[in-house]
C-alpha cells in the first residue's frame, strides 16, 4: 500500500500544489486528504483539480472533539503535512501521530518563530534587522509554535535592494523545491504506516 499524506493548509496552498504535483503519479506514495479551517481557501479548489478528498473544519471540531484524529486514523494516513497551517496542533493529534507531523517556516528558526511570526512578518522582521542571508525551516511539530526538532534547513542570500517581495520569492522557491522532497525522505526513513 502507498505512503498516505495528508495536508493542513488555510490559504492560497502553493505548497500544497508542489507537493500533490510531486506525488501524483509517485509510485510509493499519494496525499490522500487535504483538510483546511478556512472554507474559502484557494487551497480547496487546487485539491479539486488534482481529484484529492477535502475536509473543513472549524475551531470547535478541532480543539474540542477526536473527530479530525479518527478521520486521519480512518484513512491511515502516514505523516501529517502542515502547509500554511496557522493553528495550534492539539494534545489529541499530536500523541496520535507522533514524529508524524511537519511544519515548514519561511524563515531560518530558531530566529522569527512563534505566534504570530507568519507571513510578511517574518520578512519585514529579518528586513529591518538588516540580516544578511534568510531561509526556510522544516520541521516536527510540537505544542509549541514553531519549536519541533529541525528536519532541513535552506538558505538564500538578501542582496541589497531586496524588498519584502524579494524575500518572500526567494523564500518560497526555497520551499517549492524541498518540501516535496523532504516529505519522500522521510517517508522513506518510515518503516510501517501507524
Ligand atoms: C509558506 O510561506 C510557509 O512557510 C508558511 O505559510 C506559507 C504558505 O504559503 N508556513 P502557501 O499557501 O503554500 O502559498
Amino acid at each position: 500500500m502507498k505512503k498516505r499524506i495528508a495536508i493542513f493548509a488555510s490559504g492560497s496552498g502553493s505548497n500544497a500544489q508542489k507537493i500533490m504535483e510531486h506525488f501524483k503519479k509517485h509510485p510509493e506514495a499519494e496525499v490522500c486528504i487535504v483538510l483546511t479551517n478556512n472554507p474559502e481557501a484557494y487551497v480547496l479548489q487546487r485539491a479539486d483539480n488534482f481529484e484529492i478528498p477535502t475536509h473543513v473544519f472549524d475551531k470547535q471540531e478541532f480543539y474540542n472533539t477526536n473527530g479530525l484524529v479518527d478521520l486521519l486514523k480512518n484513512l491511515q494516513v502516514d505523516i501529517i503535512v502542515l502547509a500554511g497551517f496557522l493553528w495550534l496542533i492539539p494534545q489529541n493529534l499530536l500523541k496520535a501521530f507522533p514524529n508524524k507531523i511537519i511544519n515548514i517556516h519561511p524563515a531560518l528558526l530558531p530566529k522569527y518563530g512563534g505566534k504570530g511570526m507568519y507571513g510578511d512578518f517574518v520578512h519585514q522582521a529579518v528586513l529591518t534587522n538588516r540580516d544578511a542571508e534568510s531561509g526556510i525551516t522544516i520541521h516536527f511539530v510540537n505544542e509549541n509554535f514553531d519549536e519541533g526538532e529541525i528536519i532541513h534547513q535552506a538558505r538564500f542570500k538578501i542582496e541589497k535592494g531586496d524588498d519584502l517581495e524579494m524575500l518572500k520569492f526567494k523564500g518560497q522557491q526555497l520551499e517549492h523545491h524541498h518540501f516535496p522532497r523532504i516529505i519522500e525522505h522521510l517517508l522513506k526513513k518510515m518503516k510501517s504506516s501507524i
